[in-house]
């Protein structure tokens, strides 16, 4: 995910000219429904400089080069172009390149193993289940709310150790915070005063409860993360708290807008969800063809270290470049008739969706299950489900893509 600045203004940054028009459509808030025309006219363009100190890349070869790129830093909070300065209680690993990264990241990937993963699954299933019924009961499915929400916020918060409780507070920093995640185009490049005030009652929220599990551990993340040790590294607690809120939120909002983006794409396309439910094994393949084309996360950030060329385009030390993960996933020089949904699609280079290289989504095996057990459970549940009239609006991210609402009516529940 990025982290850079905050808000989703549309205009240009103070003291630049105005945003040219494929950037300006990018950022139109009028144009979140659908992206992909403006990423495909940036896409054809890449690699393109908007303006002094940002590159923009969408194609997916180059996306899949330079974020494997060891000259590409991810300490963009430091970027010339948009800094935005963090105490070390917010710095997380998802701003540290090696080895420090390397070193940090090892001591949670324990945590993430397959066999891990794999383990949750019963229990995934039965909370899933749970929503379903309470959906059937109450005889219409918000999908936003009622089930995308619910179920990722709830693991997460068991894995962690985080009281479920607290479940409206941490949602509502979460949604705050995720509104700082989008990229240094046309916005103030600062965090908004909202997106700051989340980051304390975070900071805030996680100091007690780190102070908690030291004077009594449980078996839980938190207890884990303080006490882990490898070749002598520890974990401080400034450590365990920038590590927490960062699983919170990386494991969380992205998580329901794979959720909400992958029902949406099923109830259009009725025929692939008949599939889906003639064969709920299909579920996994429908998770990477969602990822791949409607991305939750759709952008992320590098600043360059070194001086270079990539193309035409001149590639300075501090200049931020801009990877379009969203247009990279589209690419027809990749994926076959790319703006199609297609749950079958025949086998083709990964898609970027979780980014390449040494940040690759650490929690992708996790988000994969809990979406395939989702979907398995929407298809197979729910009889006749379709999209109400109007039934959908649109979070105003640019970044984090996801519906803010999705009606669904459907006609009862199959029996079992
Ligand atoms: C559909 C759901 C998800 C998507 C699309 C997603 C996407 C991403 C992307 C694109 C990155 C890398 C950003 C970059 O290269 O700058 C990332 C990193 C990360 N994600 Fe996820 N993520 C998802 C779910 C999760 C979950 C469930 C967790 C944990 C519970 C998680 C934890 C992390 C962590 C810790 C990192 C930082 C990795 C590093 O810096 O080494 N994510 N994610």
């Amino acid at each position: 995910m990025v982290g850079t600045a905050g808000g989703n203004g549309d205009s240009a940054l103070p003291g630049r000219p105005p945003l040219p028009g494929e950037i300006a459509d990018l950022t139109d808030p009028g144009n979140r429904e659908d992206p992909y025309p403006s990423l495909e006219k940036l896409r054809r363009r890449s690699p393109y400089t908007p303006f002094d100190g940002l590159l923009v890349v969408g194609r997916h070869d180059q996306c899949s080069a330079l974020l494997r790129d060891q000259t590409m830093s991810a300490a963009r909070d430091r970027a010339p172009l948009s800094p935005t300065p963090r105490g070390p209680r917010t710095r997380n690993f998802l701003h540290l390149d090696p080895p420090e990264h390397t070193r940090y990241r090892r001591l949670v990937t324990g945590a993430f193993t397959r066999r891990k993963v794999d383990g949750m699954a019963p229990w995934i299933r039965e909370i899933a289940t749970d929503l379903f019924r309470a959906a059937a009961e109450a005889g219409t499915l918000e999908v936003v709310d009622d089930l995308a929400y619910a179920l990722p916020l709830r693991v997460i918060c068991e894995l962690l150790g985080v009281p479920f409780e607290d479940r409206q507070l941490l949602q509502e920093w979460s949604s705050e915070l995720a509104t700082a995640l989008d990229p240094p185009l046309g916005t103030t490049g600062r965090m908004t005063p909202e997106a700051a005030r989340a980051r304390a009652g975070f900071v805030h929220y996680f100091r007690r409860l780190i102070e908690e599990r030291r004077s009594a551990p449980r078996q839980d993340l938190i207890s884990h993360l303080l006490q882990v040790e490898e070749d002598g590294h520890r974990l401080d607690d400034d450590d365990v708290l920038a590590t927490c809120v960062l699983l919170l939120n990386a494991g969380h909002e992205t998580t329901v807008n794979l959720i909400g983006n992958a029902i949406l794409a099923l109830l259009r396309h009725p025929g692939q969800l008949d599939r889906l439910r003639a064969d709920p094994t299909l579920a996994p393949a429908v998770v990477e063809e969602v990822l791949r084309y409607d991305a939750p996360v759709q952008m992320t950030t590098r600043v360059a270290r070194r001086h270079g060329t990539l193309g035409d385009a001149e590639v300075r030390p501090g200049d931020t470049v801009l990877f379009l993960l969203g247009a990279a996933n589209r690419d027809p020089d990749v994926y076959r008739d790319p703006d199609r949904f297609d749950i079958e699609r025949p086998a083709a280079p990964a898609h970027l969706a979780f980014s390449a290289g040494a940040h690759f989504c650490l929690g992708a095996g996790l988000a994969r299950l809990e979406v395939a057990i989702a979907l398995e459970l929407f298809s197979t549940f729910l009889i006749r489900p379709r999209l109400r009239d109007g039934g959908v609006s649109y979070k105003r991210n640019l970044n984090l893509r996801g519906p803010s609402r999705l009606q669904v009516d459907f006609d009862g529940v199959h029996a079992g």
